[in-house]
């Protein structure tokens, strides 16, 4: 089980995760970033420089955040961006590619 991104994310991408990620995984879409289910090591660096405290681990997601464990994976998918396992956000960049439930996020 991993780390996963949720909507604080959204159209702030504030980076600090990035940077103190030991293992690279975590991936920038257009108005979010995503983490890698597999590719995460579970640390939990990220949790504690995220200014908008948008990573939960999986487990401890809150009810309405929940969607977010299946949006971080289907990114990686084939119905998103087909990255499957890179093994490093670095190499990709910015794909430039949201989900589709966050490219059509409203904030509430
Ligand atoms: Fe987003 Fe927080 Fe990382 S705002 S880019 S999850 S530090």
């Amino acid at each position: 089980m991993a780390y996963v991104i949720t909507e604080a994310c959204i159209d702030v991408k504030d980076g600090a995760c990035v940077v103190c990620c030991p293992v690279d995984c975590i991936y920038e879409g257009s108005r979010s970033l995503y983490i890698h289910p597999d590719e995460c090591i579970n640390c939990g660096l990220c949790v504690s420089v995220c200014p908008t405290r948008a990573i939960y681990d999986a487990h401890d997601l809150p009810t309405e955040l929940r969607e977010y464990e299946r949006i971080n994976s289907e990114f990686f998918g084939p119905a998103v961006t087909a990255l499957g396992s890179p093994g490093g956000a670095c190499d990709v960049g910015s794909t430039g590619i949201d989900h589709p439930e966050i490219r059509s996020y409203t904030r509430q």
